[in-house]
């Protein structure tokens, strides 16, 4: 639960007063131009930005998984499979290779510096290690950028799957329809409905 969020740089206001509840599993969808507050509000509730009014209640057992838009989850300086493993609270490297296979991620790729790795391969891997972070609290912040047509189909696939509660933000409406969102929040004024057919319509314009 997030109440009574504020953010402004310097004298620039973001946003202010944003309530949002996150019931277990639900699905809602951030929606806004560029530059109105998405990433912000997603890094408050990641616990990465502290917000300058207002605060976070967190649920019993909650446990966040955070896909950040610039990919500043990922420690550059590690190869593919160290940000697998430190992802994950006692995985094989095994089953972590394993999944890095579903990823497209094969033979030496696993052993790559994360630095030297592509857009799309970064979102990847990142993906990747919130697919093992066991989080039950997705915030997803325009996920499916970068990602070729074989990649993205992954992904959504696995969107449409997961069980946990997800806050997206995107522009894709692929993505949009893949989660179907039963909620949707319009930035910056934080006004939030149910979500219907012609939000869907807004999604690639905001
Ligand atoms: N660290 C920062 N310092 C100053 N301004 C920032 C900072 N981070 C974001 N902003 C500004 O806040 C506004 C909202 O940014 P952002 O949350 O990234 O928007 P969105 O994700 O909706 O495109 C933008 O005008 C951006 O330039
Ligand atoms: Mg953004």
């Amino acid at each position: 639960m997030a109440e009574d969020l504020s953010k402004s740089y310097g004298s620039l206001e973001i946003f202010t007063s944003v309530d949002l509840a996150i019931d277990r599993g639900s699905k809602v969808v951030i929606i806004g131009l560029n530059g109105a507050g998405k990433t912000t509000l997603l890094r408050i509730l990641a616990g990465v930005d502290e917000p300058d009014t207002g605060g976070l209640l967190p649920g019993h057992g909650l446990r966040i998984g955070y896909y950040a838009q610039e990919h500043e989850t990922l420690d550059l300086d590690r190869t593919v499979l160290q940000n697998m493993m430190t992802a994950a609270y006692e995985l094989a490297e095994v089953e972590a290779r394993k999944i890095l296979g579903s990823f497209l991620f094969t033979g030496d790729d696993v052993h790559k510096p994360t630095r030297v790795l592509s857009g799309g391969e970064k979102t990847r891997l990142a993906l990747a290690t919130l697919v093992v972070s066991s989080a039950n609290v997705l915030l997803l912040d325009e996920p499916t950028n970068n990602l070729d047509p074989a990649s993205r189909e992954e992904i959504l696939g696995a969107l449409a799957a997961f069980e946990g509660a997800v806050v997206l933000v995107s522009h894709d409406p692929g993505a949009v329809a893949a989660l179907n969102p039963e909620r949707v929040l319009m930035m910056p004024d934080a006004v939030e409905d149910l979500w219907n057919a012609e939000y869907q319509e807004l999604i690639e314009l905001a």
